[in-house]
């Protein structure tokens, strides 16, 4: 047998419940936000990630899986969908007949990240992303989504972290501040964070070393270097927060592990995650549309884990069931239940059969193990007079019916709300 690779799973039926119930709940939420769904390509040129994303940024120097391609180009598997999508609006004329854009994806993402619980290598994200407007209404709103979704899955004990690492213009002095700090202590630092003080020193905020974890501790603080402009951004968001009763944590040295953020960074957090606390996290990219071709745009978006969220709800979802179990017994009565298939599935009621199964305590069994809520039985008797029989299970009631009045008997039932709950 040939097994999956390390840190890729199978998502099969016994999790595909509540996993359909996260995506569920995502999408409606969007929907309601009026964001619109985009399906952007799994695999990109690299330079879309390497322009993107930072080329000193730990999902480029070492989590990217890339591929030439027979010209001797160089693809990647997407790490995430921010800088794809950019490029997606870019070449699709910048969609500037509007003037916002609100668009949401969800799908695999790659990462070649040392595997373990909460952390893979092909992961699923949902994410959202504005384009066209600087106002903080929009950076409050995007969390604003993620706090919904969040909610209607039940996750309620978790940290909203956030700050601002202000803009190209004012962080320059920071870094200066910031490099200086680190230079000192240099002798301190992991080989990564001395290799990230000459290429990207914002990058060593980042590292999750112990061995760095004191000398991040008492870096300078980003907001107590950044502009004018940038502080009201801030206070403009942490107000709209306050006053909508979305529960926020001032976190100073919150970067984000990409260079392209501007302004806000969030993470959205819990402790019952193990080392990988973040589940959701995004922020504002004011300048990735334009370094990326397009016109000047700004924009904010965020992403979230679908097998982290996964983790975080509590308990198993009960397995929708079924509609209708049919009950045979083999010959004639099988091609008449046969017979009744395409009137129930042509209105949406669910149904199942074990054309081999004769035996009516046998067929029983597997109606309740499919969670059925009704089973109709057209046995030996029934094809005799021409009846059909449905015995409601969690009753137990039963009442036979002409066949000819089959289509007036559906009439009167009910699709399972079950199936559809939480369907967009
Ligand atoms: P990110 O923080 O790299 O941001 O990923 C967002 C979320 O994806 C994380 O909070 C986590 O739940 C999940 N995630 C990341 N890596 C893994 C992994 N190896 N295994 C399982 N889950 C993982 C972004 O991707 C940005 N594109 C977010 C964004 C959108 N910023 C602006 N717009």
């Amino acid at each position: 047998m040939i097994s999956k690779p390390p840190g890729i799973e199978d998502i099969f039926p016994d999790r595909i419940e509540k996993w359909n119930r996260i995506v569920d709940a995502a999408r409606s939420s969007f929907v309601s936000f009026n964001y619109r769904e985009c399906i952007i390509p799994i695999m990109e040129f690299a330079e879309v990630f390497t322009r993107g994303l930072g080329g000193a940024t730990d999902i480029v120097t070492k989590e990217m899986f890339t591929l030439e391609d027979r010209g001797g180009r160089n693809l990647a598997l997407r790490p995430e969908g921010t800088a794809s999508l950019v490029r997606a609006y870019v070449e699709n004329g910048e969609f500037n007949r509007l003037s916002t854009c609100k668009f949401f994806y969800h799908g695999p993402m790659f990462r070649a990240e040392r595997p373990q619980k909460g952390r893979l290598r092909q992961f699923n994200q949902f994410g959202a992303e504005m384009f066209g407007s600087i106002d903080p209404y929009y950076d409050f709103e995007i969390i604003l989504v993620m706090d919904t979704i969040a909610r209607k899955l039940g996750i309620m004990d978790y940290t909203l972290l956030l700050n601002s690492i202000g803009c190209p213009e004012c962080r320059g002095g920071y870094i200066k501040v910031l490099s200086e700090y680190y230079l000192e202590k240099s002798e301190s630092l992991c080989d990564d964070c001395k290799t990230r003080l000459n290429k990207n020193p914002l990058r060593l905020l980042d590292c999750k070393k112990e061995k760095c974890r004191p000398l991040k501790e008492e870096a300078p603080f980003i907001r107590d270097y950044i502009c004018e402009g940038c502080s009201t951004h801030h206070e403009k968001l942490q107000k709209l927060l306050d006053d909508n009763n979305v529960r926020n944590t001032d976190a100073p040295r919150l970067v984000r592990g990409l260079d392209y953020y501007t302004r806000t960074t969030f993470e959205f957090v819990t402790d019952r995650l193990g080392g990988q606390n973040a589940f959701a996290a995004g922020g504002r990219y004011d300048n990735l549309v334009e370094q990326s071709g397009g016109k000047s745009t700004p924009a904010v978006g965020f992403a979230a884990g679908i097998e982290r969220l996964f983790l975080l709800m509590d308990g198993a979802v009960n397995s929708a069931g079924i509609d209708f179990y049919l009950v045979h017994s083999g010959g004639e009565s099988l091609n008449a239940a046969i017979k009744l298939i395409p009137p129930l599935t042509s209105r949406g009621f669910s149904m199942d059969i074990d054309p081999e199964k004769t035996s009516f305590k046998q067929q029983m069994k597997k109606a309740n193990k499919e969670n059925a809520r009704l089973v109709l039985i057209i046995g030996e008797d029934e094809l005799m007079e021409k009846k059909f029989t449905v015995k409601e299970m969690s009753s137990g009631s039963q009442a036979s019916y002409g066949l000819d009045t089959f289509d007036e008997y559906l009439k009167g039932v009910h699709v399972s709300a079950r199936r559809h709950e939480g369907r967009s």
